[in-house]
């Protein structure tokens, strides 16, 4: 962050699975404030912290930065018992997380064990399944729409949380039922409600005062644009906004008051679950790239779907967020291939050439991808420094993908620790 941004905003930049994580690590170094601002436990954010692996689900990724303060703002949801499994593991590794580190929104909306039912019952019966997480993130944010929800605040207060499941149990005639077939569920559930209760506060006005006092502040989204619940490949989404729009309602925050948005894509793509992906790879180059980046989700283990750089959809998350710099990640992965491809196009049966990713994803998954070919390289990329020192090949691939794009790419990923990086000169 330069000294003029105070507010930035990091945005997964493709179907999520960027690398989001050790950016917003690498990012909150010199900041004052992380603030997590959509989805749930179905992220998996992955740093590397004194050479360990450490995944975080549900807490942002500056956590791990002693100065700071971290917060999970009104348009999260939260799973409660993850919460504080997550909490305790944070602490094991000597992080001091006390209630003024830890801001929790009490307007955000809870995942139970009943939404969880749901979730896991729709993909399960479904032909058509989306192909999600299961952790009950749809009819979480399904019930908050429908005014149904529960909220933090009203889940840490016994009464309050009593009269919610009254209410279910008189509106849904098989959550009563499941109370008693997934007892240990429940138990769990209620439980974690004592050890969050210190932790909930009216986050977003804390996180305003800090806006407005000009202090350093991150806000770190989950998921990916393309999975943008409004301006995603739906229904192949997921059911927050991802992009930099979210984090402002999320908070409550002026958009004005956001300097920077910074997006993070990988040199090429991945996506979990169903859903288009015109430059998936199905071949052995796939398979490759799927082995050397270890493409498998953080959080289901799911293997990912990999493909080439989309170069028409990067543009269309660029123009939709007004990303002002890109990071190009995970470019170490690309060392050794004969040849390297971005999409320029996509070919449509009877539409012809797109050269705008299509609001129906009946139509993406009809087209074929028209590619940009480039040379590949063999030698290595130096881990850290300068995007001088790439290779001549690697640097006219980026130089594409910035052109295309129409944003400039100021960071590239050469590997998984914070140090692992080349930046613009
Ligand atoms: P849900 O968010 O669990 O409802 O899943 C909806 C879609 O978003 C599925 O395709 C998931 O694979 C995808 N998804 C959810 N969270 C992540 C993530 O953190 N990374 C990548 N894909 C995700």
């Amino acid at each position: 962050m330069t000294a003029s941004s105070q507010v930035t905003v990091l945005v997964g930049a493709q179907w999520g699975d960027e690398g989001k994580g050790k950016w917003i690590d690498v990012l909150a170094a010199d900041g004052d404030l992380v603030v997590r601002y959509q989805g749930g436990n179905n992220a998996g954010h992955t740093l590397y912290v004194a050479g360990k692996k450490v995944v975080l689900h549900q807490l942002p990724s500056g956590i791990f930065h002693s100065r700071q303060t971290s917060a999970l703002a009104a348009g999260v949801v939260i799973n409660p018992a993850q919460l504080v499994a997550e909490i305790a593991k944070v602490r094991d590794q000597d992080v001091h997380l006390t209630p003024e580190r830890l801001w929790l929104s009490g307007r955000a909306h809870v995942i139970t064990p009943w939404h969880i039912h749901v979730d896991e019952q729709r993909e399960s019966r479904s032909k058509s399944a989306i192909g999600t997480t299961k952790r009950g993130i749809g009819p979480t944010y399904g019930d908050k729409a429908a005014r149904s929800g529960l909220r933090v605040g009203d889940y840490v207060d016994t009464a309050a949380r009593g009269r919610w499941i009254q209410r279910m149990k008189e509106v849904e005639p098989s959550f009563g039922p499941l109370l008693t077939t997934s007892a240990e569920a429940w138990a769990a559930f209620e439980a974690a409600a004592d050890a969050l209760k210190p932790f909930v506060c009216d986050a977003e006005s804390r996180i305003r005062a800090a806006a407005r006092a000009g202090k350093k502040v991150l806000l770190e989204g989950a998921q990916g644009a393309l999975l943008d619940l409004d301006h995603g490949t739906y229904p192949f989404v997921t059911s927050s906004s991802t992009g930099a729009g979210g984090a402002c309602q999320s908070i409550g925050l002026p958009p004005r008051q956001i300097d920077r948005v910074i997006g993070i894509a990988k040199g090429y793509v991945t996506r979990v679950g169903a859903g288009p992906f015109p430059t998936e790879l199905h071949d052995q180059v796939g398979a490759l790239i799927a082995k050397k980046g270890q493409e498998f989700g953080a959080t289901t283990g799911r293997p990912r779907r990999v493909g080439w750089l989309d170069g028409v959809a990067l543009r269309y998350v660029v123009q939709v967020n007004g990303l002002d710099a890109v990071v190009l990640n995970k470019m170490d992965i690309l060392t050794g291939l004969s040849e390297v491809k971005m999409c320029v196009a996509y070919r449509h049966p009877v539409l012809g050439e797109l050269t705008e990713l299509p609001w129906s994803s009946d139509v993406l998954a009809a087209c074929e991808p028209v590619y940009q070919t480039f040379p590949g390289w063999s030698t290595e990329i130096p881990k850290s420094g300068s995007m001088a020192q790439l290779p001549p090949e690697a640097k006219t691939f980026v130089a594409a993908a910035e052109a295309f794009c129409g944003a400039q790419i100021t960071m590239v990923g050469t590997g998984p620790g914070r140090d692992d990086a080349l930046y613009r000169d």
